[in-house]
């Protein structure tokens, strides 16, 4: 029998490949062309145009569903903004930052700074006061006399980054303009949670939404179309199934028209059918990347839990039945093996109502007569699953 390794190694050497070009299916990869979205392009143009006759547009929000191409459409406008701004000699920044990648509002506020010049010097990364930060950045507008565009996508992480100043960062965002002598400063915020604006202030509403371009959801038909350009360009002529392209598009598009989802689904499906040496993606392979996602998805959440939410975790997976009772008490055996004190019934119980939001457990209310009423949880996944996800946590591998 052939050894496994040369197998693997002759099938990829012999250039039996699927994918041409993996780099397109990748979630940074910026597509030549943007489908049905000419009138998002033309309006967040639109809005930004006047700091190219050097004044200062308005503030934007731009909001839509995940995966609704809001990210590509602002990036592509502030390229294409800046490769005109560069000819000229007009003190002009637009500078781009997300906040779900930074850890910190001072990260953030750095990560801002930086593009817009400022130096380690000017601005250390760490020890200021974040008012102090902010000031640094406004004096180098100030003093350059700059027309800067600051654009924060993901802006509802910026919220919950600094939960009870983050409101107010976002207010001194907003209104920075009075407090600049010269130059301005423009704020384009951009959400995937539509919810985000019901929860701002209305002083920052008002602000952050002088104008607003909302992205709607992409339907089946629009994906299939997003999916058939890249596949022309990642995949070899031929090699995704008609059948198992409008699986992908039904998959996505089914929910609220997720262009990010669909592509994914596509590329891993890609990977499964090149690792099995097929030549051709299938419905099956579909299926097969719709399944492998959605496990990644549960176990990256199970491994972010802390410690005693995987405890209640395992503890339902071990109780003697399922109403709330009946897990704690599961749940303080487990503390005791492993050598931790307990928490309260009480917390137990609303860790219960934060863990059902994940949807890795669903709870039910059982109405018992006079006895009153108790919620009864079921964990949704495997405990394989749980298992696997939980086996580098090392206080826990004697109860796995
Ligand atoms: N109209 C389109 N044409 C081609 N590709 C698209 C289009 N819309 C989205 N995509 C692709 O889908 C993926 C998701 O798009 P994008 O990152 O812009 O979504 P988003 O609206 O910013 O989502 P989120 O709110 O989750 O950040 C990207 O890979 C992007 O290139
Ligand atoms: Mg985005």
């Amino acid at each position: 029998m052939s050894d496994p390794i040369d197998r693997l190694l002759d099938a990829a050497e012999s250039g039996k490949s699927i994918i041409k070009n993996r780099d397109i299916l990748h979630f940074t990869y910026v597509p030549k062309i943007i489908l049905h979205r000419d009138s998002e392009q033309e309006q967040v143009t639109q809005s930004l145009i006047p700091i190219l006759k050097q004044s200062r547009p308005s503030n934007l929000l731009v909001y839509g569903k995940p995966g609704t191409g809001k990210t590509l459409v602002v990036k592509k406008v502030i390229s294409k903004i800046q490769e005109r701004v560069e000819q000229s000699k007009f003190p002009i920044k637009l500078v781009y930052s997300n906040s779900k990648e930074e850890t910190t509002l001072y990260g953030l506020l750095v990560s801002l700074g930086r593009q817009l010049g400022l130096d380690e010097k000017e601005l250390p990364t760490t020890g200021l006061a974040t008012s102090e930060v902010f000031k640094r950045l406004l004096h180098k507008i100030d003093e350059g006399k700059l027309n800067a565009i600051f654009v924060i996508d993901e802006i509802d992480y910026l919220a919950q980054l600094v939960a009870k100043t983050g409101k107010d960062i976002l207010y001194q965002l907003t209104r920075a303009n009075e407090r600049l002598k010269q130059g301005s400063l423009t704020l384009v915020g951009i959400s995937n949670d539509l919810t985000f604006k019901e929860r701002l202030d209305p002083r920052v509403i008002s602000s952050l939404g002088e104008e607003e371009v909302v992205f709607t959801n992409y339907n089946v038909e629009q994906i299939k179309k997003i999916l058939e350009e890249r596949i022309n360009e990642a995949f070899v002529e031929n090699s995704v199934e008609e059948s198992a392209l409008n699986l992908c598009a039904a998959l996505a598009g089914g929910e609220h028209g997720d262009a990010r989802r669909a592509i994914d689904l596509l590329r891993v499906a890609g990977e499964i059918a090149e690792r099995q040496q097929s030549d051709k993606v299938t419905t099956k392979n579909v299926e097969q990347a719709r399944q492998k996602i959605e496990e990644n998805k549960e176990e990256t959440s199970l491994e972010a839990f802390p410690l005693h939410e995987k405890l209640i975790i395992l503890a339902i997976m071990k109780a003697n039945g399922s109403s709330t009772g009946e897990i704690y008490s599961s749940y303080k055996n487990l503390c005791k093996v492993v050598g931790r004190d307990e928490l309260t019934n009480r917390r137990i119980t609303q860790m219960l109502s934060e863990i059902e939001l994940s949807g890795i457990i669903t709870g039910r209310l059982i109405h018992q007569g006079i006895h009153g009423r108790t919620k009864k949880y079921k964990l949704e996944i495997s405990s394989e699953m749980v298992k696997k996800a939980f086996k580098d946590e090392l206080t826990l591998k004697d109860i796995l």
